[in-house]
């Protein structure tokens, strides 16, 4: 059973009189344990996909199923409890809060009912930025905001990361590392992890790559 189901979305903005197509009927399915990338240029309805995978944006139509579950029929009142309990987002600037620092970055997003399944310290050491605790984002490098942003995804323990073009503000080797920091959560923790980018040169950390093109999802090959 894929862990991640997306059948047959489809999505359309309105653009004064015209209609602009965004998704016309994409699917995808991705397994635990697997990270997979989606390329497509700017405009091409990355965002807008991703945002219906995180129920945060609803589809015209189509489904989103997790773990077998059939979220996108749950009352939108519903969406922000299950984000918060299933899904973890990483965005292109790490958009941390500037008045915390990166421990309380991560308790404070907490679900108390989850504090026993994933430690914080731990992940912040796990991605290499406990001497950061104490720090916040004003004196911290680009890389290690990105790096606590990543810690913050996965303090609640999701089953689902979602990153939008998460090295775009780092560079070649820094980018690099966050997105094997993302790949080691996933499979060290049986995730899934579906990550946006034009990042041509972390392919090779993916295990598939899908291309967004006229509102659909292809596979291309990964190499
Ligand atoms: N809330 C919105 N209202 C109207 N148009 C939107 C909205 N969000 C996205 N779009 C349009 O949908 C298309 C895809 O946008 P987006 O998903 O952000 O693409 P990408 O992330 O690939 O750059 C663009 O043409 C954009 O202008
Ligand atoms: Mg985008």
């Amino acid at each position: 059973m894929s862990m991640l189901e997306i059948k047959n979305i489809s999505k359309s903005f309105r653009d004064g009189s015209e209609e602009n197509h965004v998704l016309s009927g994409l699917s995808l399915s991705v397994e635990s344990g697997e990270i997979v990338a989606v390329l497509g240029p700017s405009g091409s309805g990355k965002s807008t996909f991703l945002s219906i995978a995180g129920l945060l944006l609803s589809a015209d139509s189509g489904e989103v199923f997790i773990g077998g579950k059939e979220v996108s029929k749950l009352p939108k009142s519903k969406w922000t409890r299950y984000r918060k309990e299933h899904i973890g987002f990483i965005f292109q600037s790490h958009q941390l809060l500037p008045y915390l620092n990166s421990a309380d970055q991560l308790t404070l997003f907490q679900d108390k009912k989850n504090v026993s399944k994933v430690d914080a310290m731990e992940l912040l050491k796990e991605l290499d930025v406990d001497s950061c605790k104490k720090k916040y984002p004003a004196k911290m490098s680009g890389g290690e905001k990105q790096r606590v942003a990543i810690a913050r995804a996965f303090v609640n323990d999701p089953e689902i990361i979602l990153a939008d073009e998460p090295t775009a503000s780092l560079d070649a080797k820094r980018g690099r590392v966050v997105v094997q920091m993302i790949r080691d959560e996933v499979k060290k923790r049986g995730k899934v992890a579906v990550v946006v980018t034009h990042d041509e040169r972390i392919l090779d950390l993916m295990d598939k790559v899908y291309r967004l093109e006229n509102g659909r999802l292809t596979e291309i090959s990964n190499s």
